[in-house]
């Protein structure tokens, strides 16, 4: 149904946040975005129609990671490959929750903050390998990182080791995918502080950084996700035309 579609992207966290910035700006003719999270984003639905270009939204909640691997297989056999160029999954959704010493966490909000931001990015990653391995077309994933993935902060332990495992797991499969014939191409992007739901929540939260949150905010210091955006998709463009021409 997406047959014309030169330029496939699979986006998770699509609603909102970077996420909707990415897919408002890879919107076209050209494309076909397809969108993940738990609720819908009607103005970039409304978007798409204005602009004639290939939108999906694909309704998922990730931290139920035992679906993860069917609904990617779903989508994946949803289009014809013999059309498609490139194909690219950009692991954007997370959450930056919960804020408190790992003593004050509970297990359910551990359990989950880990799903969507490490597990669900590895099952999609393997999924989307196993479910292209014989498409004979340029594919990227590229892993939305943090800085919080190298710097340690306090009240953000379980944000910032699943953002620094999300690190070391893209470098491993790199290192695996240079001896394939086809190889997928990963990599991973700190997106700067952006001004989104998740800085809001980390300013309105109870926990000793959202002082500094604040004064980030006040200071005019957090980018804008549009304009992060744009810079991603030039560096998917750029690392993946670069790498492969
Ligand atoms: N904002 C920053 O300053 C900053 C800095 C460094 C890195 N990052 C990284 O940038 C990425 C985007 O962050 P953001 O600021 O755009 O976040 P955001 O505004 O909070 O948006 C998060 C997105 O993830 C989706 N999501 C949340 N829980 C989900 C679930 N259980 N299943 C499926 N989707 C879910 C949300 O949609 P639904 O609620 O509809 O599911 C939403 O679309 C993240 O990886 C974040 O760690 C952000």
């Amino acid at each position: 149904m997406h047959g014309m579609s030169k330029h496939v992207y699979i986006i998770t966290g699509a609603s909102s946040g970077l996420g909707a910035a990415l897919s408002r700006e890879l919107l076209s003719e050209e494309t076909l975005v397809l969108g993940i999270s738990r609720t819908v984003n009607k103005e970039i639905q409304q978007l798409a129609q204005d602009l004639k270009a290939n939108y999906a939204f694909i309704a998922a909640d990730l931290t139920q990671v035992e679906r993860i691997e069917a609904t990617l297989r779903e989508i994946i056999e949803s289009m014809d490959s013999s059309k498609v160029e490139t194909i690219t999954l950009i692991n954007n959704a997370a959450t930056v929750t919960p804020f408190n010493p790992i003593e004050a966490c509970s297990s359910d909000e551990i359990v989950s903050s880990i799903q969507l931001n490490l597990t669900a990015p590895i099952l999609l990653t393997s999924s989307f390998m196993k479910e292209t391995a014989n498409w004979t077309v340029k594919r990227v994933i590229v892993n939305i990182s943090s800085g919080s993935g190298q710097y340690p902060a306090s009240s953000m332990s379980v944000y910032c080791s699943s953002k620094a495992a999300l690190n070391m797991f893209t470098k491993c499969v790199a290192m695996e995918q240079k001896k394939e014939g086809n190889p997928v191409h990963l990599l991973t992007i700190d997106p700067g502080m952006m001004n989104t739901g998740m800085q809001q929540i980390a300013r309105e939260s109870d926990f000793e950084l959202a002082a500094y949150f604040r004064k980030q905010n006040e200071e005019g210091h957090l980018a804008k996700p549009e304009t992060v955006a744009r810079n991603i998709v030039l560096e998917i463009s750029r690392h993946r035309d670069g790498t492969l021409a």
